[in-house]
């Protein structure tokens, strides 16, 4: 079976959605390996380093019609679906509800797609869940930025000119970017409190050495695995006990998501107001309207002195490490869909059902098109 990896179109991206060292583990599967011409060049993969492993590089037209499976990261290019043929198999992120369009258009071609972005969130998928292994990164870089953009440091220095107090971080959302931050802030030295809307998340962040700030729960759900839109009661609850902290932080990383839905405003301009000059927000939720009231997505804002980033710290910022953390999960991916080199087609099997977006020339009603 012959996999071909493409070279990724889409404005800033600089992932590929298989390395040289996954392509080799795909090899040594029995896999044939073909990789578009510098499709690894901005994640500093030469086309070298993949035909040193046994990957072949061709143009972009000959891995379209060699491949049994194209691999991409972002959405398939609908000018390139006129290169597909009935029996490939497309895999990328293919964030279907929001391209309804496309993936009509990719039925039209009669080849299956799967949408990586749609992976049920249960344990035995954890190890093909693309959105977990890029927000880990996302949530370390978003500190690193941070500590970039502030104008202190991090740790407690003792110093023969003086001792320097360590920083106050404050997290808000405690999911994979926000754990991962928290530990991150934590390894460079910072006092790090956070807080979520799910009270699971309090042992998780104590277990990093940080500090839980709790919200008075009146009973309602709070969503299980994932969160659900807070009532306007929480949401004043939630200001009342985070403020105090909000008002000491020097660098305040947001990643407080709802799927499907626009990110919960948790710090208004008037609480913005309040902060500390020269305190730095770094908003990772940017991309679903952001925590804070004032985000502008990929832009500084600077309000009273504070600095707000709204971005999505895009993974692409460490595209080697999330280059290979994407080859793994897509090398998992495919290794759960096929066995002795056939596709299972397994509709039984969550992870197929909930991924296979378009079979057969159909456009599969599997609740992930309901809504958008
Ligand atoms: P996310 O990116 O959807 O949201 C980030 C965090 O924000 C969540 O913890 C959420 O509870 C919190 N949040 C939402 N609204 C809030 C509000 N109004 N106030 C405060 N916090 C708010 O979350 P992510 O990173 O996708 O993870 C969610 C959970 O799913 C985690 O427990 C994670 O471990 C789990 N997960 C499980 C996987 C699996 O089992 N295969 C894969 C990935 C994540």
């Amino acid at each position: 079976m012959t996999i071909g990896i493409l070279k990724e179109t889409q404005k800033g991206e600089t992932r590929v959605a298989i390395s040289p060292n996954i392509a080799k583990q795909l090899i040594d599967k029995d896999f044939r390996i073909i990789v578009e011409e510098d499709a690894g060049e901005k994640a500093s993969f030469k086309n070298s380093d993949y035909r040193k492993v046994g990957a072949e590089t061709h143009k972009h037209g000959v891995v379209y019609k060699e491949s049994d499976i194209l691999v991409k990261i972002n959405p398939f290019d609908e000018d390139d679906l006129i290169l597909v043929e009935k029996g490939q198999v497309l895999i990328s992120q293919l964030f279907h509800k929001s391209h309804p369009e496309l993936m009509k258009k990719i039925a039209e071609t009669g080849v299956s797609a799967f949408s990586l972005d749609a992976m049920p969130r249960i344990s035995r998928a954890q190890d093909m869940d693309v959105l977990s292994s890029q927000s880990n990164l996302a949530g370390y870089k978003a500190v690193i930025r941070g500590a970039y953009e502030m104008k202190k440091i991090l740790p407690l220095m003792m110093t023969a000119a003086g001792t320097i107090t360590p920083a106050r971080v404050l997290v808000y959302g405690v999911g994979v970017a926000g754990l991962q931050a928290i530990a991150t802030a934590k390894r460079l030295g910072a006092i790090v409190e956070a807080t979520d809307i799910r009270p699971e998340t309090k042992e998780q962040t104590e277990s990093l050495g940080a500090k839980f700030i709790e919200v008075k729960n009146n009973g309602e759900e709070t969503g299980g695995v994932y969160a659900k839109v807070a009532s306007e009661d929480y949401a004043r609850r939630q200001k009342e006990a985070v403020n105090e902290s909000l008002f000491k932080a020097d660098l305040v990383i947001t990643t407080a998501m709802v799927p499907g839905r626009k990110s919960p405003v948790l710090i208004t301009k008037e609480q913005v107001e309040q902060m500390k000059n020269g305190s730095v927000i770094i908003d990772l939720a940017a991309t679903q309207g952001g925590n804070c009231e004032l985000s502008k997505m990929n832009k500084e804002v600077i309000k009273n002195g504070v600095k707000i980033i709204g971005t999505t710290i895009a993974p692409e910022s460490v595209s080697t490490n999330a280059s290979e953390l994407f080859g793994k999960n897509m090398l998992n991916f495919i290794m759960h869909l096929i066995k002795e080199g056939q596709f299972k087609w397994d509709l039984e099997d969550e992870i197929t059902d909930e991924t296979l977006i378009v079979h057969e020339g159909m456009v599969r009603q599997n609740g992930n098109l309901q809504a958008s």
